[in-house]
């Protein structure tokens, strides 16, 4: 990688970092394009905090190259350091201070004046619905406005480059759409992101090309319809009404879709997995598949839609489960289950980014956040 690529906020070639015996990152290749929403899915101990503190010059290489804007991360460091800015996993802001404290506190480290900083703080905590607790110390914020006072932080100054490692973990999914809309709204104006994320329904609503990482290694890249082709369009859940029918139900299933069925513990349960080169959406052939059972008598109580969950998406691309290293597994992080995004078959739940209230915390009166 001798040439910068025009088009690309980041470019890297080979990069690594180890930590003793541990090759955290083992060689990642990245292209981002400029103004896009770029996604890292991958499992816990995956390299995805580490190859974000790289990037963004917090932590030196042990081998590769990465560029920013062509700047090399560690012969430009200052210019690099210019361009960026990062969200961090774990909180940022000073617990003991205020939200708006906190933010001009941030916006004086910054260079901006004093009424400047106060205006511009303001401004924010209106775009991300913080405004009636702007006096309220930081400790004293649910998950969800921790997460958007961070971002609100990582955004005084517009950041040419903004990295965002694993913005909604541990939300609700109604923060989770307010903070989706804020990474809408701040690519909206130009700020290209890198977003690392657990979930693959995150990477799917955000992002328009996805990198999946995996013990340091980049194991799949492209945009999230190469990704989905590969790993199937997930599956559908049925309870039935009577557990004498279910055989019946499993037949019917497989003829319809034309897929794996499985038997859940549950003696009223089915899952059957649905085929994304069928040509057919998931809800599509959900449907299909529920003309055929009530044409055959069989009473469905209720059903549900699932994406394909983070394991799915790896047992598909590796062979193996994302729990499979041991060493990985070790670390008890209070993560969700991605399959938690599993949406009813009675309408919309958390995942679909159309949650009421949205919109308060994503834009602000003029419709926009004022990055
Ligand atoms: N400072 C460090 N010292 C030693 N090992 C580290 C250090 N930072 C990370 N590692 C190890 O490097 C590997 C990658 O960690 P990293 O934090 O980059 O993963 P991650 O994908 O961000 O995971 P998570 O989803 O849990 O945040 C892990 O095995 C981790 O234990
Ligand atoms: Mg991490």
């Amino acid at each position: 990688m001798s040439q910068h690529t025009a088009g690309l906020a980041i470019e890297t070639a080979g990069l690594v970092k180890t930590f003793g015996e541990t090759r955290a990152v083992d060689g990642v290749d990245l292209a981002v394009p400029t103004g896009t929403v770029y996604g890292v899915l991958g499992p816990n101990g995956a390299g995805k905090t580490t190859t974000v503190k790289m990037l963004a010059t917090l932590l030196r290489p042990d081998g590769g190259q990465a560029r920013i804007f062509g700047h090399d991360v560690v012969r430009e460091a200052d210019e690099v350091r210019g361009r960026v800015s990062l969200t961090g996993q774990y909180a940022s802001v000073d617990e003991d201070l205020t939200g708006t404290e906190n933010l001009v506190l941030l916006g004086r480290l910054l260079g901006h004046a004093k009424k400047a900083a106060r205006e511009r703080s303001a401004q924010l905590l209106a775009a991300f619905g913080l405004t009636d607790a702007a006096g309220k110390q930081v400790k004293h914020y649910s998950g969800g406005m921790r997460r958007r006072i961070d971002i609100a932080a990582s955004i005084l100054s517009t950041p040419d480059l903004l990295f965002l490692d694993e913005p909604t973990t541990g939300l609700d999914p109604r923060s989770r759409n307010q903070v989706w809309d804020i990474v809408r709204a701040v690519v909206a104006q130009g700020t290209t992101v890198l977003l690392t994320t657990q979930y693959l329904d995150e990477a799917d609503q955000l992002a328009s090309r996805i990198a999946v990482i995996d013990r340091g290694r980049v194991i799949a890249e492209g945009t999230k319809g190469e990704l989905k082709a590969s790993v199937g369009a997930g599956s559908v859940h049925l309870r039935l009404r009577d557990p004498a029918q279910r055989p019946e139900a499993e037949q019917v299933l497989r003829l319809a879709l034309d897929a794996d069925v499985q038997r859940d513990p549950d003696p009223v349960a089915l899952t059957a997995r649905l085929d994304a080169a069928a040509g057919d959406t998931a809800a599509a052939q959900a449907a299909r598949a529920l003309g055929e059972l009530s044409r055959a008598g069989i009473v469905v109580d209720n059903f549900s839609l699932g994406q394909p969950s983070l394991d799915e998406v790896f047992l598909a691309l590796t062979g193996h489960d994302t729990k499979t290293d041991a060493k990985t597994h070790a670390k008890t992080d209070p993560k969700t289950d991605p399959k938690s995004d599993t949406e009813t078959g009675t309408g919309p739940a958390g995942g679909g980014g159309t949650s009421a209230g949205a919109g308060a915390a994503g834009r602000g009166e003029k419709g926009e956040v004022p990055v």
